[in-house]
């Protein structure tokens, strides 16, 4: 059997083309080597999404997603998090020997306090204990199934190491139960810049969506922020995210030709954008058609990721059965 290649995508924003590069294709391209299971994280959402109509539409863009950009559920496991009724059971067991110092120091939690602490408020405002267990949860998500590798971003490389220690201790106490797995980190998500040149990412709201109508695709494109210069001034192609992002889509030849007109003069950033827009919507061109049909058929979407969750629930069964049984609670 191949080892397994897990992770998670939060139904929290629309897809977009970071998300692809950093995430959804190198994630799919491990399927040559491993099995892959992919499932949309619901329960991770909860945590900040508390608009149940959005949740749900969300779980059905992500989930489409997947499979438009090419996940084949014949040969992945795909599915969704909350479909899982082992994974909270799964999640009470492992916090009891999660340090909660651990919790303290992990990023998302962390920078909630310390922004309150610098706004002088009471350092606990607004944030519920979900956040707190974030890491306990998606720890729950990579050690129930025993899975290998876990591909995510630079951004998600401490919950890759809180889930090490988590599993390091509960086989300290008990013996050698749980898989250690190991991250698998994609440097590259970082690379990515949005439409203002800072990380892309819906939280800045600055991103690329790819499965969005056309035109306002093509608008957000045309908002790349750039500079100032006139086509026939000479611009450093390494310090613009106009020219990083046609990097992604350009083929060898046509980036080169864009260099030379960078570095020479003779770039017009308005027409740059359009062709970008053009690469991108190529790009996508039948992942696009796919999605229309998806999206339309949420009892399809629905019957799918059932599947899924019954497969993955199979291969969780015997380490959960494995993890009561050695705490006694059995
Ligand atoms: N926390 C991840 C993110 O925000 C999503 C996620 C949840 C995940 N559970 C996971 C990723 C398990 C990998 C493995 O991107």
């Amino acid at each position: 059997m191949k080892p397994i290649a897990l992770t998670g995508i939060k139904p929290t924003g629309k897809p977009h083309i970071g998300n692809y590069l950093g995430m959804y294709r190198p994630a799919l391209d491990l399927m040559e080597n491993y099995l892959g299971m992919y499932f949309v994280a619901d329960y991770h959402a909860l945590t900040s999404m508390h608009d149940p109509d959005l949740l749900q539409s969300l779980v059905y863009e992500v989930a489409a997603s997947w499979l438009a950009l090419g996940l084949d559920p014949d040969q992945a496991i795909f599915f969704r998090q909350s479909d899982i009724p082992e994974i909270p059971e799964f999640t009470w067991i492992l916090s009891c020997f999660t340090s909660k110092g651990l919790l303290n120091r992990a990023h998302a939690y962390k920078a909630a306090l310390d922004e309150n602490l610098e706004l002088g408020r009471d350092p606990d405002e607004g944030i519920n204990a979900g956040l707190f267990y974030y890491p306990v949860l998606m720890a729950a998500d990579i050690l129930l199934y025993g899975s290998d590798v876990v591909p995510v971003g630079l951004d998600q490389k401490q919950h890759i190491e809180i889930t090490r220690d988590i599993a390091e201790a509960f086989n300290r106490t008990y013996g050698d139960i749980l898989k250690v797995p190991e991250g698998l980190i994609q440097e590259s998500v970082m690379k990515v810049p949005g439409i203002d040149g800072r990380k892309m990412s819906k939280s800045y709201d600055n991103t690329i969506p790819i499965f969005a109508p056309e035109k306002e695709l093509r608008k957000q494109v045309m908002r790349i922020v750039t500079d100032s210069k006139r086509p026939e001034d000479p611009k450093d192609p390494e310090e613009d995210n106009l020219f990083s992002l046609l990097q992604f889509f350009a083929s060898p030849g046509r980036l080169e030709e864009i260099r030379q007109l960078y570095v020479h003069g003779g770039a017009a950033y308005g027409s740059l954008k359009k062709e970008l827009a053009d690469l991108i919507l190529e790009h996508f061109a039948e992942a696009r058609v796919k999605f229309e049909d998806l999206i339309a058929d949420k009892a399809y979407l629905d019957r799918i990721l059932l599947e899924g969750a019954a497969k993955a629930r199979e291969m969780g069964k015997p380490y959960l059965m494995a993890a009561r049984k050695a705490t006694g609670i059995d």
